[in-house]
């Protein structure tokens, strides 16, 4: 059990990443069914320079309250105590769930009140209490670094390319090609477990040298976004004339109407992202029921995942080995530092920092 009674926290107002602040508050103590985690890595994700900035703002139903909030979503770390009728003990090293909610099927509206990091306060902290069943347990073979990776950028890559498989047979035909977006948490995360499955894939970003990391991956074709603004050409190409069967669409604005004339006749594109922007520019500007029509598409939006499939996702790192990548790992007291690294789009991969 912990010694000092202090938990020492990174907070927001919500008024800009440079502004975070540290803060302190008396270590929670578990309830009925919950659990207290002595939390050891967190893994930033875009969202989280959102919150920082306030610009959170685009699902309805999250209260855009600009009140000071502890941010962060995804973190490993351990259970150390186990409050009346908990189904985890002290010791479990777990993860939490984002949507602490959404634990089986189609996410409902309601299950946003419960996403940590907001509207739910965070994980960029030393201690918080969750419900027993909102965090799952982590493969042994993984470190603290690499399994804090996985919440939020692992569960929606997996769902944008699993969410029509029945539980437990993810895609595994040879034949299907998938895109991904940049070299970002999701796309890196999606790549990994494109290739263990044994799917084709296409990465795209505006650097080489990323490019080539992608290729070590096992990346089989990857388009310089910058160089080849029309990259839907080179999609076409490479999958001789037929197009890409599914697509990771993490760019938004800009990138849409390429994933539109990359995708393949059926094909699914799973919106998951909005890296270039959430307006439109007039040129960027579609008739998406056109577009979706003509080549018979599937245009899904993707929230996360539910624990289910977050358990059943574990089980294929486990089995395959896979090492989720970490580009950088940051200090507790660098936060401010890793979420700035993180907002200008260096990374290849996940940023984490490690708490304790
Ligand atoms: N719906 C959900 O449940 C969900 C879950 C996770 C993330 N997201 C969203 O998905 C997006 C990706 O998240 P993330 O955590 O992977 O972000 P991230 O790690 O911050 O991704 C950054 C990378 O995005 C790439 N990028 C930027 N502009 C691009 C463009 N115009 N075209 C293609 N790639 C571009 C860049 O890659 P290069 O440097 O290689 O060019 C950049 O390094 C974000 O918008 C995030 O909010 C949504």
């Amino acid at each position: 059990m912990a010694q000092s009674t202090q938990n020492k926290q990174w907070l927001t107002n919500q008024d800009g990443v440079g502004s975070i602040h540290r803060g302190e508050s008396t270590i929670p103590q578990p309830g009925e069914k919950e659990v207290l985690v002595k939390i050891h890595t967190v893994s930033l994700n875009y969202r989280d320079t959102e919150v920082c900035d306030g610009g959170y703002n685009h699902h309805k139903s999250v209260d855009a309250e600009k009140k000071a909030i502890v941010p962060g979503s995804d973190m490993c770390g351990t259970v150390v105590k186990a409050g009346p009728g908990a189904a985890l003990k002290e010791g479990q090293r777990v993860l939490s769930i984002f949507l602490q909610t959404h634990q089986t099927g189609q996410v409902q509206e309601s299950d946003m009140a419960s996403g940590v990091g907001l509207p739910l306060e965070g994980v960029l902290q030393e201690y918080r209490v969750f419900p027993d069943n909102a965090l799952v347990t982590v493969p042994d073979y993984m470190s603290d670094e690499e399994a804090a990776t996985l919440p939020i950028a692992g569960v929606t890559a997996f769902m944008a390319m699993n969410w029509m498989q029945p539980i437990g047979k993810p895609i595994t035909n040879p034949e299907t090609t998938v895109l991904f977006q940049g070299t970002g948490g999701v796309s890196i995360m999606g790549l990994q477990m494109a290739k263990a499955c044994g799917l084709k894939a296409i990465v795209t970003s505006s650097s080489d040298e990323k490019l080539e990391k992608a290729r070590q991956l096992g990346a089989d074709y990857t388009i310089n976004y910058k160089k080849f603004p029309n990259w839907s050409e080179k999609a076409m190409e490479f999958t001789k004339g037929k197009g890409v069967d599914i697509i990771l669409e993490c760019g938004g604005a800009q990138t849409v109407r390429q994933s539109f004339d990359s995708i393949a006749f059926g094909g699914l594109i799973s919106s998951i992202g909005y890296l270039s922007g959430k307006q439109d520019t007039e040129s960027d500007a579609l008739n998406i029921n056109v577009l979706a029509l003509r080549r018979n598409v599937t245009l899904k939006g993707h929230l996360n995942g539910p624990k289910d499939r977050f358990e059943e996702m574990l089980q294929l790192y486990a089995q395959e080995q896979i090492h989720p990548v970490v580009d950088k790992v940051f200090s507790f007291d660098g936060t401010k530092d890793a979420m700035q690294y993180l907002a200008k789009g260096g990374h290849f991969g996940k940023v984490v920092i490690k708490i304790a």
